[in-house]
């Protein structure tokens, strides 16, 4: 989002592709490289060197976040006198007026960011240094001989330090990658010059994550990690278009945009609800439905009158997807048992606000971000939300908002659960809340609209999904649902910012076949 503001603000830049690298970059500041804003230079730092460059607003949105430097500063990107330019200068004291610290390599001549990293790695390798080198590639740039140069000399010596991203978006500055100098087949390229090769959808986290685990148990070889991206992935109509490579959205544009980006959900399917147990069928078929998460119910048979599984079924079924695991604890004393939960994998874990207080959640919530789990609260339907719950949302990743009675997959939708919804929502966002509202109970393709409004956007499906005989259709067709809510929310915003029509036009070719169910048929048709 700090990206795309910067770009619209500055009137230029790379939009496309900062949007292709946005999940990598952010997992590897993270969560994977060794690093610390305030030292800089610290001896012991993994290095990141950004070869293609173009996705430079990413990269300093991400060195902002990660606390390089004042996130107000992105406002000034591309701007005379920033040191935000277009292309990322490398900090030095003399340069500092040019470039921000954490940057280690001046990018924008293409192709050269790999053979700079081989030169750190083996220096490294000289020092007796383990610290890493990750460098980011783009597929325009492997157009380069150079880079297949660097690719021939990482693997004679042996670089098993240098661990490369190759942002697999398929379109450069004029065109398609593949019009323009083919580079497929690309996996076995790179298996030809003795690379190890991962391949992965480069924007999900869990991939990424996965990835760079694999590439560090990697001896004697470099890595590659080939991450299939979209250019200009979360806004739609630049998806997958070269004229967004690096053309700026008008500035009117901006707020759209931004809740565009802010209004991606997540679907996470709950393995308790259809047929008893055979939960690592039911899982399969949700990754292969597309599901954004795993949700998992533990139920204790005493904070509600139903038993589940416990922390050791999650254990078991963790290695059967990569997919986070939303894991929902609706038991007794949640202290207690947290450690189990912690070590079973779990990505999410949500607690009750009924079964805990302030200091018992304190220490579940120091645990879990001590772990890199992300920590959520619950409340059921009646309750309240408790007021100590508001000095915690810089640290809460996700609320969970009951609308049913938990205990039982396929009950009733309870409706008025959405005033409360919108009401926390907006109370949490005051007091910083960064993370999703988790609408959990009931949610299907009749509730879901009204759900996404109230501010949801992790929606739990249970019976919508493993009620139905066809799980991957269910999943489908809960996707477009949450589709056709956030284009309805978008075109409502252009309306109230006065640009409705040139919205709907420049976003006609994802409106068309929803047009229908939007009812703007009339208007689409005057416009063409
Ligand atoms: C209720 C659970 C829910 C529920 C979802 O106690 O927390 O996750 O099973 O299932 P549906 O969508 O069928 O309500
Ligand atoms: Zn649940």
């Amino acid at each position: 989002m700090l990206a795309i503001q910067g770009i619209a603000e500055a009137g230029s830049g790379h939009p496309g592709a900062s949007l292709s690298a946005a999940e990598i970059m952010g997992t590897l500041y993270f969560r994977r490289i060794k690093h610390d804003s305030s030292k800089p230079n610290w001896g012991e730092r993994d290095y990141f060197v950004d070869s293609k460059a173009h996705s430079a607003p990413a990269y300093y949105a991400t060195l902002a976040v990660a606390g390089y430097f004042p996130i107000d500063e992105i406002k000034t990107l591309r701007k005379i006198g920033s040191r935000l330019q277009g292309h990322p200068v490398r900090y030095s004291e003399q340069q500092k007026h040019h470039s921000v610290p954490g940057i280690e390599y001046s990018g924008g001549s293409e192709g050269i960011g790999l053979s700079v990293s081989i030169g750190i790695a083996i220096a490294h390798k000289l020092d007796g240094k383990n610290n890493r080198v990750y460098v980011l590639i783009g597929d325009g740039e492997s157009n380069e001989g150079q880079v297949w140069e660097a690719a021939m000399a990482a693997s004679k010596f042996k670089l098993d330090n240098v661990i490369a991203i190759l942002d697999r978006n398929r379109i450069q500055q004029d065109g398609f990658t593949e019009d323009i100098m083919p580079l497929d087949p690309m996996r076995d390229k790179w298996l030809a010059f003795n690379w190890n090769v991962i391949e992965i959808d480069g924007h999900r986290v869990e991939q990424v994550i996965d990835a760079l685990n694999k590439a560090k148990q990697v001896e004697d070889k470099p890595t590659i990690i080939i991450a299939n991206t979209i250019k200009g992935n979360g806004i739609k109509h630049m998806t997958n278009n070269p004229q967004w490579h690096g053309k700026a959205p008008p500035r009117k544009h901006t707020p759209i945009l931004l809740e565009e980006l802010e209004s991606e959900c997540l679907i996470a399917p709950s393995i308790i609800a259809g047929e008893r147990e055979n939960y690592d069928e039911k899982i399969r078929k949700a990754e292969r439905g597309g599901a954004d998460l795993v949700h998992l119910d533990v139920m204790d048979g005493r904070f509600v009158p139903n038993t589940t599984f416990s922390a050791n079924t999650i254990r078991k079924l963790r290695h059967i997807t990569s997919l986070p695991f939303d894991v929902h604890l609706m038991i007794e004393n949640p202290l207690k048992h947290i450690r189990d939960y912690i070590e079973a994998g779990c990505d999410i874990i949500t607690v009750h606000a009924e079964a805990c207080d302030e200091s018992e959640f304190a220490s579940i919530k120091e645990s879990l971000l001590s772990k890199g789990i992300s920590p959520g609260i619950a409340i059921n339907p009646s309750t309240d939300i408790p007021n100590w719950i508001y000095s915690y949302t810089e640290n809460i990743d996700v609320v969970i908002i009951m609308s049913v009675n938990p205990g039982f997959a396929g009950q009733k939708f309870i409706p008025e659960v959405l005033p409360k919804m919108v009401m926390i929502n907006k109370k949490l966002r005051e007091h910083g809340f960064k993370g999703y509202i988790e609408a959990d109970g009931g949610i299907d393709d009749t509730t879901l609209q009204q759900v996404y409004d109230s501010g949801a956007r992790i929606l739990v499906a249970g019976n919508a999904v493993y009620g139905s005989s066809d799980i991957h259709g269910a999943i489908i067709q809960l996707r477009h649902k949450a589709n056709v809510a956030l284009e309805r929310r978008l075109i409502e915003h252009a309306s109230a910012i006065g640009i409705r029509s040139e919205w709907i036009k420049i976003r006609r070719h994802i409106l068309i076949p929803l047009a229908n169910e939007l009812g703007i048929e009339g208007e689409l048709h005057a416009i063409e």
